[in-house]
């Protein structure tokens, strides 16, 4: 059970946001792909694996892109990224090809433009995925949040933050221990435990907005991309973990840069 969160509107959520549609956005069982050129199964051939993964291949809107400053439309605002996340029970799962927390209630939300974003799952990719001015980091965090209304244009909301190395980052060092135990432990999840998402350090003063799609299968369209411009730091120990504890031990799981189609991206802060 979820804390602060009155009973009427954790049925409402949970009517709205069971498992199964979160599950039908991101592949779970990702054994099916891979990122290694060549395998068959990598990157350029995800939309040909399956016929539901086809924007992987013929998308004209999809993730990630290069944030160069060259494209980027800045907007002056104070107005900050606004979060309103609260403790809230997760389990742990080694995907095959990352690691993700998965809030099993109400973990809060985001609100972008009226729309309220409740948070579902948190999972990392190393190196980055996105790259400012062509410069990519280390890490790569990507909280994804699903729409309340199952009616607005866009469903899914996602906040990237990225990480260079340096000091240890306080919310992996306490998963840390969690982590450890799934090496190799490819789907088997921890005993539940509460997760607080604001221990997620970033910085909502200053970030990018684009629309894109999911960076993995099925490459869904329609994502509103949200990436926090301070870069951040992770400690080589956490990302070698992270890296260590995924089944096929691969030395990246960043799906290459896409075309950006003159899309629109802008830079919002002060
Ligand atoms: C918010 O809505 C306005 C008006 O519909 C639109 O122009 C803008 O692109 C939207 N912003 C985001 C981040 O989706
Ligand atoms: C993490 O590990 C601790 C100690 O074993 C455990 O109590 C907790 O439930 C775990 N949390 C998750 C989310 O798996």
């Amino acid at each position: 059970m979820c804390m602060g969160s009155s009973t009427r509107s954790m049925l409402l959520l949970l009517l709205i946001l069971s498992p199964i549609s979160i599950y039908a956005q991101e592949v779970q069982d990702e054994r099916e792909f891979d990122y290694e050129k060549g395998s068959g199964k990598g990157p350029e051939q995800w939309g040909k694996l399956h016929k539901e993964w086809s924007a992987c291949n013929n998308g004209k809107m999809q993730s990630p892109i290069d944030l160069s400053n060259k494209r980027v439309d800045v907007v002056r605002t104070s107005k900050k990224l606004l979060r309103n996340y609260k403790p809230c029970t997760a389990i742990i799962i080694n995907r095959g090809h990352d690691i993700e927390v998965y809030w099993e209630g109400d973990a809060g939300s985001i609100e972008i433009n009226g729309t309220t974003y409740a948070l579902k799952q948190a999972h990392w990719h190393s190196p980055s995925e996105h790259t400012i001015n062509s410069k990519r980091y280390s890490l790569e965090l990507h909280l994804v949040h699903k729409s309340i209304d199952p009616t607005s244009k866009h469903q899914i909301a996602v906040i990237g933050v990225l990480y260079k190395i340096g000091k240890p980052n306080p919310f992996l060092s306490k998963l840390g221990q969690n982590i450890t135990s799934l090496v190799n432990q490819e789907n088997k999840h921890r005993h539940p435990g509460v997760i607080d998402p604001r221990e997620i350090h970033m910085s909502c003063r200053r970030y990018y907005s684009y629309i894109g799609s999911l960076t993995v299968p099925p490459c869904t369209e329609g994502v509103i991309w949200t990436i926090s411009k301070k870069v951040r730091t992770v400690s080589l120990d956490q990302v070698k973990l992270l890296r260590d504890a995924v089944q096929d031990h691969a030395e990246k799981n960043a799906r290459p840069l896409q075309p950006d189609h003159k899309r629109g991206i802008r830079l919002f802060g002060p």
